[in-house]
């Protein structure tokens, strides 16, 4: 395959930046909210043809150089046994686990919850276009195991779920454990269905002390990261709202760590490992302006891109609900007509 992304992913120098975006099919295509005007979210995703297709759409429509398999990072949750919806106000979980003192024990793991997932890999590499490699994904474990506890996903602070971590040191280590078993299982077999590159969601990085994540939780990225390239796969880590926790990661827990809106790109440099590529950052909310400011904003990032080849250009986080198509397209547009 010959692929901007994986050039840069492996450290070759490449004409320009390659270009993605977290959040790039489910929520800025006019193309996919007219799908999702006839099925739900579980229906798209459960269904192997129509996964693939909206797991497609943004490479069509945006032109971006790579795909990002359409699933959620709950699957996990509801692959352990516990009862989840979509609605329209986010995910919400039929019993959150703030309630109960020994979660582990209740859990249920039954990895073929995740086959139709499998499908969805196989059908993409059917029908994608040449060229078009494939992220795999999943949540990483204090993101997953916060909305397990919460309940609630959307407009929530976390803040049981934290306390309860808190308060339950003993039984979080096996919690975490269990996740990052089913999580492990679930990786390997995306990687032997065929996707290309590997992202780790964590969208809840923030929300501990730097240090009680670097002792609980950071061993378990660790662990995800050695199997993920023990394969050959490139391994990317977003750590959402990290901030000077940047510090605590190295080599070991990523080939490229994916940097949010609040730490400037050049910051991340100084702080990370030679070794580590970046990939980042547009506020997203930018996205909101017009297309004077979102140039203006982009500009800021000729200067980095051209001294930096180890950088792949992509939002601090993912893109927001309703943001305008055309900003979206603006942006990949620019990123790609630049002489870098
Ligand atoms: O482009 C894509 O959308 C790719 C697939 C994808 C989804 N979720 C689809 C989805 C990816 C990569 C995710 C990751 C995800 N899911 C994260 C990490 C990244 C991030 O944005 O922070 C998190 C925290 C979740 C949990 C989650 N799933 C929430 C909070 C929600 C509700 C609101 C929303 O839209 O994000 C979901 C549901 C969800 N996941 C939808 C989609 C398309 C919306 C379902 C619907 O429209 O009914």
């Amino acid at each position: 395959m010959t692929s901007l992304f994986l050039d840069t992913l492996n450290g070759k120098h490449t004409a320009r930046p390659p270009v993605w975006y977290m959040r790039q099919a489910g929520r800025v295509l006019p193309s996919y909210l007219k799908i999702k005007e006839k099925y739900s979210f579980w229906q798209m995703m459960q269904d192997p043809e129509l996964a693939a297709k909206v797991t497609l759409l943004p490479v069509h429509d945006l032109g971006v150089d790579a795909a990002i398999l359409f699933s959620d990072i709950l699957v996990i949750p509801y692959a352990l046994g516990m009862g989840l919806d979509f609605t329209d106000a986010g995910p919400v979980f039929e019993k959150p686990l703030k309630h109960v003192d020994d979660p582990v024990r209740i859990m249920e793991p039954q990895p073929e919850k995740l086959e139709y997932i499998y499908r969805a890999i196989d059908r993409i590499k059917e029908t994608r276009p040449e060229n078009t490699p494939l992220i795999g994904f999943c949540g990483a474990p204090l993101t997953v195991i916060s909305f397990m506890l919460q309940g609630l996903g959307s407009r929530s602070d976390f803040s049981d779920a934290v306390k309860w971590m808190f308060a339950h040191p003993k039984e979080l280590q096996p919690l975490v454990d269990a996740v990052t078993s089913l999580t492990l299982t679930y990786i390997k077999n995306q990687i032997s269905h065929g996707i290309e590159v590997f992202q780790l969601f964590e969208t809840n990085a923030g929300l501990l002390p730097n240090e009680m994540y670097r002792r609980v939780f950071l061993p378990a990225v660790e662990k995800i990261a050695a199997a993920v390239r023990a394969k050959g796969i490139p391994f990317i880590f977003f750590p959402k709202g990290i901030g000077d926790g940047l510090h605590m990661l190295g080599p070991q827990h990523a080939d490229f760590i994916s940097v949010d809106w609040l730490t400037p790109l050049e910051r991340a440099r100084e702080i990370l490992d030679e070794k580590i590529g970046l990939q980042g950052n547009l506020d997203p909310r930018t996205l909101f302006a017009d297309k004077k400011v979102i140039e203006m904003e982009l500009k800021k990032y000729l200067a980095f891109g051209r001294s930096h080849h180890d950088w792949i250009f992509n939002l601090g986080h993912g893109f927001l609900p309703g943001t305008p198509f055309e900003s979206a397209r603006f942006v990949t547009d620019w990123i790609k007509e630049q002489t870098w």
